[in-house]
């Protein structure tokens, strides 16, 4: 796999950006962190409203508070116990096995950046349907999302997506002061990288891709 910096040709650099989910708790000067967010609110969104807000976790009992819900989120979604001494024959192997060192090592990331979106109801959802809170503008925030992510693999820093905040995310407003009008749409742990970036694993588009008209008998 070639090297890659800010010199490297985007059609080079975006089939290399990995989930890289086993980081270094070496620390990470906050200037490449405003430089990864300043490409992502180049992102385009609806009206170039632009409805994304960050929260950057680095306080250390900040991280581990979140470390411990998200373990015990995993556990009732998974069912793995918490302490890895417990798991015994269980132990998780491949992409779950860096899922889990992820989760037992969450709060060593230098980093852990929630991407937030404000909340806004789609255009299709008729007035009378609009019960409750809105959901948070996915739509803007995924593309402020993957440019932060080709951000950080251009400056050599490792990051991943997670979700699963989304198990806790009452208490996670609640705790970190997070208004209502906005919901956590990413939790992204962000660090140096234990081992090699390497390729991504896609389905060619000419397999994904229909010419104007959808094959019959594809579901
Ligand atoms: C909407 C979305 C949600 C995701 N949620 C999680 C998650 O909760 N935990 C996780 O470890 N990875 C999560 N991922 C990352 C994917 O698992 C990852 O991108 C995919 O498996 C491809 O792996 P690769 O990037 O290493 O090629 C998510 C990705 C997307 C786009």
């Amino acid at each position: 796999m070639q090297s890659i910096d800010e010199s490297t040709p985007f059609f080079d650099l975006v089939g290399s950006v990995r989930a890289m989910r086993k980081l270094k708790p070496d620390p990470v000067p906050i200037e490449m962190i405003w430089k990864v967010l300043n490409v992502g609110v180049q992102a385009p969104s609806g009206q170039n409203k632009q409805p994304w807000k960050f929260l950057l976790i680095q306080d250390p009992e900040r991280k581990q508070w979140f470390a411990e819900r998200y373990a015990n989120a995993m556990q009732e979604r998974f069912g793995l116990p918490v302490d890895p001494a417990k798991r015994g024959d269980k132990t998780p192997k491949g992409t779950l096995a860096s899922i889990y060192h992820q989760m037992d090592h969450m709060a060593e990331a230098p980093y852990l950046l929630l991407v937030c979106g404000k909340r806004d109801w789609p255009f299709k959802v008729a007035e009378k349907d609009r019960v409750g809170l809105a959901p948070p503008n996915y739509g803007a925030v995924y593309p402020c999302v993957q440019n932060i992510l080709l951000a950080c693999r251009t400056l050599g820093l490792g990051a991943a997506l997670t979700t699963m905040h989304q198990v806790f995310e009452d208490e996670l407003h609640a705790h970190f002061g997070i208004p209502d009008t906005y919901g956590v749409v990413v939790t992204i742990p962000i660090g140096y990288p234990i081992g090699r970036f390497g390729p991504v694993t896609r389905i060619p588009a000419q397999e994904k891709t229909f010419l104007d008209h959808w094959d019959a008998g594809d579901s």
